[in-house]
Order: C-alpha cells, then structure tokens, then sequence
C-alpha cells in the first residue's frame, strides 16, 4: 500500500482523534481540521502523544466556508478526506434544525466540491440511525432506510445520497464511502484521548462513567418495558479503537482501488447485541465497582433494539470488530479517571 496524505476534517473531536491514530500508524500522512466548535485540544494533544509526531498538522477551520475549505485542498496533496466534521447531538437537532441542516450540508457541500474538482477521494461518517426502527434484525446495508426521526438523522441520509450522486455524476472519477456506525463507545488503550462530552451527556456510556466518578448521581435507564430479553433496549455497541480501524480498511481499498462500486455502504459494527442493563453489569463487574442506577420511563424518540449485520464489512474489506465490550468498557473507564487526575 502506497503512503497516502489522508484529510481528517472534524479530528479533533473523538472519532476523529481515534481515526487519525489509526492511519498514522499504518503509515499514512495526516492533515487534522477542525473548527474546534464542540472540543478543546484535549484529544489532538494525546493524538500526537501517542503516535509521537509532534509536527502533525492541524488547522483550525471552518467547513462551511468554501474559499478556507479550497484554500485547505490546495496546500496539502491530499488523496482522501474523511469527513466528520458535523454536530452529532440528536435533541439539540430537534430544537435548531435550521443549525444543523445548514451546518452538516453546507460542509459536505463544500468538501464535495473541491474534493471531486481535484479527484479526491470521500469517506463519509454516517450512521445507523439511517435505519430507524428496524423490521428485521440483524439490519444489512440493503435493509431499507427509514424516515429519519430527527434533523440530525435526516442529514446523515440525505449527506449519503449527495454522496452517492456526486460520484455518480463524477463517473467514477471519485470514489465515496459511507460508513455506518452502530453505537461507538470507549477510548484508546493509553487512556489518553476518548470522549470529552460537553454538560450532562446524552450517550449511555459517558454517563455511566460519570456516574461512577461521581459527577453524576445517578443514572437513569431510560426504559424496562421493551420487548426485549431484559426489558432494556439493545444497541450493537462497537469499540472506538476497532471503528478507526475500519476506517484504514475503508481508505485503503479506496484508494488502491479495490472498490467493487464507485460508492459503497458498509455497516461498522460487532453483530452483537447488548442491552443497557447487560452494559451497566458487565462495567460494573470488569471495573470492580458498583453503579448507581435507576429505571426511568423511555426516552422519546429511541428504537427498541438494533445491530448489525457486519458480514460485508467483514467479508470485503477484511475488518472485523476485535475488542471484547469488556476491555472496552474498562478503557471508558480509565479514561475518565485520566480526565478525573486519578
Ligand atoms: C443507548 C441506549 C438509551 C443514556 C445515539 C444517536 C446515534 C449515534 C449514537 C451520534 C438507549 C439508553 C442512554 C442514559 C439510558 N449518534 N440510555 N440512559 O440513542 O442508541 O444512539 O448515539 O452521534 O445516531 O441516536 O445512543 O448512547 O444515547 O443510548 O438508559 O442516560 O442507552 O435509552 O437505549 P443511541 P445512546
């Protein structure tokens, strides 16, 4: 595999940090972007910590303004771009959808630009949530894609399909994958970038590692009525470390040409399903501690149960999920000790 210089826009956030360790170390140059909007430095610091590259280059930008994002592609011999850089909070969705379309779109509008004008090409953080309330489980890239539910979703959607027809209309000249995430949960074995929510978290785990430190009270498990084993939902929870990983795969085939369509899906997930109460235990038990729990009544707008069927992930691009939910959880939980100074 040739070395590539690979753009990570939104890489100081913590999927982005993940990622960006990932491609150093299977030899790859990196370009960090980010409009620091949602982070602090926290997470570029352990970045260059951790690989040892003190001379990483990040440029703090803003991906809705189109002369800075050409600007970018015209100082850097950039290969790929991988795109994170979007606001990933689904309740605040709700509330500022005019924030969030115009801030996700226009990015990727202007990433998408400049990137199929120089032939680069797209790696596209998506979601599961494409998929809504399921009908059949495990849930493939064909399972049908439903409504989305909140303004964040709807741009995860409708970001896949500017893809999909840009390349398209590109005629292969640039190549687009959509990656998409089941629930990405833990940090780096060193402890030294995870994730860094801001105010009380919405996400499970951080706020069970909150819990735990002590600057929560309690965690409220938002529903035991479901039809489920246990009652509490079931999400495919994949380490943060094995989805940078798929990342690598993902820009590799990318970029060597190993792509069997000019635009490809993949689902990023284990296969496994864990409910919240299976979760809580089994942090509770690999952490030695115990946690402060309740049942609270369902929270709006969650689907009952949903994995993944990680088979073409696996099969095609020779990726799979290798982190037991265990050591993940253990790695969550050194890193909000890190965080805590203990
Ligand atoms: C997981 C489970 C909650 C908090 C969301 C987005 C998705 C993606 C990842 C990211 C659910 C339960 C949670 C709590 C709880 N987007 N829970 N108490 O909702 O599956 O996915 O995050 O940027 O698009 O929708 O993840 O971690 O919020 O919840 O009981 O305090 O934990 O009800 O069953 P979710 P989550």
């Amino acid at each position: 595999m040739a070395k590539k210089t690979v753009l990570v826009s939104g890489g100081a956030g913590f999927i982005g940090s993940h990622v960006t360790v990932e491609l150093i170390s299977a030899g790859h140059d990196v370009v960090v972007a980010d409009n620091m909007s949602n982070c602090d430095m926290t997470c570029f610091e352990g970045v260059k910590k951790i690989t040892g590259r003190e001379d990483l280059p990040f440029i703090k930008m803003d991906f809705c303004n189109a002369a800075e994002v050409d600007k970018l592609f015209s100082e850097y011999p950039i290969d790929a771009v991988i795109h994170f850089a979007a606001f990933k909070a689904v309740g605040e969705s709700v509330e500022e959808p005019v924030k969030y379309y115009k801030n996700n779109l226009i990015s990727f509008l202007n990433v998408l630009e400049t990137a199929s004008k120089r032939g680069c090409n797209v790696l596209f953080s998506s979601s599961a949530t494409v998929y809504g309330e399921p009908d059949k489980l495990p849930v493939t890239e064909e399972s049908p894609r439903q409504p989305a539910t909140s303004p964040y979703g709807n741009t995860k959607q409708i970001c896949e399909d500017i893809l999909s027809d840009t390349v398209k209309a590109t005629g292969g000249k640039i190549k687009g994958i959509a990656l998409r995430y089941f629930n990405p949960i833990g940090a780096h074995p060193s402890a030294l970038i995870g994730e860094l929510p801001r105010g009380v978290p919405n996400n499970l785990v951080p706020f069970i590692t909150q819990t735990a430190i002590g600057k929560r009270e309690c965690l409220s498990i938002f529903g035991n009525d479901y039809p489920t084993p246990d009652g509490t939902c079931q999400r495919d929870y994949i380490d943060i470390v094995d989805l940078a990983k798929a990342h690598v795969f993902a820009v590799t085939r990318m970029i060597d040409g190993k792509m069997k369509k000019d635009y490809e899906i993949f689902n990023v997930g284990t296969g496994r399903p864990v409910s919240v109460l299976e979760l809580v235990n089994a942090f509770e038990k690999v952490n030695g501690l115990k946690l402060n729990y309740r049942f609270a009544p369902r929270r709006a707008g969650d689907v009952t149960a949903i994995w993944a069927d990680p088979t073409l992930a696996n099969e095609e691009m020779g990726w799979k999920a290798e982190r037991t939910v265990e050591e993940t959880l253990a790695s969550a939980w050194a890193w909000e000790k890190h965080l805590a100074g203990k």
